[in-house]
């Protein structure tokens, strides 16, 4: 394994996410781990961001397991584009999986959640993300500033087929979320392979949602969604809504996944560094914990990955409304499994 703390609250939570792998994994695996420094500390000492040699060995590892990157102190975009973005796309983890589950015990914002249950599939190699476009006369009142979306027939469609395999183990409903009214050539490439696709499983119902739409239908019926399947950007903004839905970022673990397996993949809580309250034991270790899931459910240890999302619910059903540091919700999860 791949360990890789990041910055801020990364920090204090990818402990307790690795502990509580070791402790599910028991007999069934035994895995040795290897930190990497890697994130602002490291650049801001030695000015590196993903040296050849660190992404050599992430290479050869079976996974990742990430805690946040950023940190104030450093421009923008440097250490996203850098790391985070340079392992999605150097790994070609083409799905950016994120579901949503409201979890007994914890408080949603909205007065009437029923019961929300629900995954994101979001494409993550490509989109406005690619980093293709440019710059010219910057800093001057005729700037042009360019970020041109890439989207491949050949990219989509492996997305959408890992939409409809995970639906197959679910509800099996697919909603595409796009903007296919204006982005008529992205948007309706898309449609078409989801349509394709869709032939494949007769038993998959699949409907459509305009991103602006969806926006509104994860507050005022979030139970209307099994999967999400959308692009690049569209899927980063709709998971923290989504996040929020269920309570706060929290609770939501994410995995950036190869599903060909050429590469390892990587899991991480969706929420960032937390600067604000970085160093405090504050910070919720919860969905790092449940990220150490996903990677186990993603390695075949199913039953391992169950113990923990057992754990965890208990946890939240019984404590979730406590005040409680990032050590003792961490030693109140582990004493669970
Ligand atoms: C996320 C984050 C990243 C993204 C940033 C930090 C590059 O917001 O994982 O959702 O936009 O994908
Ligand atoms: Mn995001």
């Amino acid at each position: 394994m791949a360990v890789i703390p990041g910055d801020g609250i990364g920090k204090e939570v990818t402990p307790w996410a690795q502990q509580a792998l070791e402790k599910a994994a028991g007999d069934a695996a035994s895995f040795t781990y290897e930190n990497f420094d890697l994130g602002a500390e490291r650049y801001l000492r030695d000015g590196q961001i993903l040296p050849e040699e660190d992404l050599a060995a992430i290479k050869q590892t079976d996974a990742i397991l990430l805690g946040a990157v950023g940190d104030p102190r450093i421009k923008a975009g440097i250490l996203e584009r850098g790391l985070l973005l340079r392992l999605r796309f150097e790994l070609d983890q083409y799905v950016n999986l994120r579901p949503s589950k409201l979890y007994k015990g914890v408080t949603s914002p909205l007065a009437n959640p029923g019961e929300i249950d629900f995954v994101v599939v979001r494409e993550g190699t490509e989109g406005l993300y690619c980093g293709s476009g440019g710059a010219v006369r910057r800093d001057t009142p005729e700037e042009v500033a360019t970020e041109v979306s890439i989207n491949t027939a050949y990219g989509a469609e492996r997305v959408v087929r890992y939409a409809f395999d995970l639906a197959m183990k679910r509800r099996k409903h697919v909603t595409l979320v796009h903007k296919k009214n204006v982005l008529v050539n992205a948007g309706d490439m898309w449609q078409r392979i989801v349509d394709r696709v869709a032939q494949e499983y007769p038993e998959v119902t699949h409907d459509y949602c305009h991103i602006d739409a969806a926006t509104i239908y994860l507050v005022s019926d979030p139970q209307r969604f099994d999967v999400i399947l959308t692009d690049n950007l569209f899927g980063d903004i709709l998971t923290d809504e989504a996040g929020a839905v269920v309570g706060g970022v929290g609770y939501s673990a994410s995995g950036c996944i190869n599903a060909k397996d050429e590469y390892p993949s990587m899991f991480e809580p969706i929420h960032g560094s937390a600067p604000d309250i970085a160093g405090k034991n504050i910070a919720n270790p919860t969905a790092a914990i449940l990220s150490a899931a996903m990677l186990l459910r993603h390695l075949g240890f199913d039953e391992q990955a169950d113990r923990i999302d057992a754990a965890v619910e208990a946890d939240i059903a019984e404590l979730g409304s406590t005040q409680r540091s990032t050590d003792e919700v961490g030693r109140d999860i582990l004493a669970r499994l």
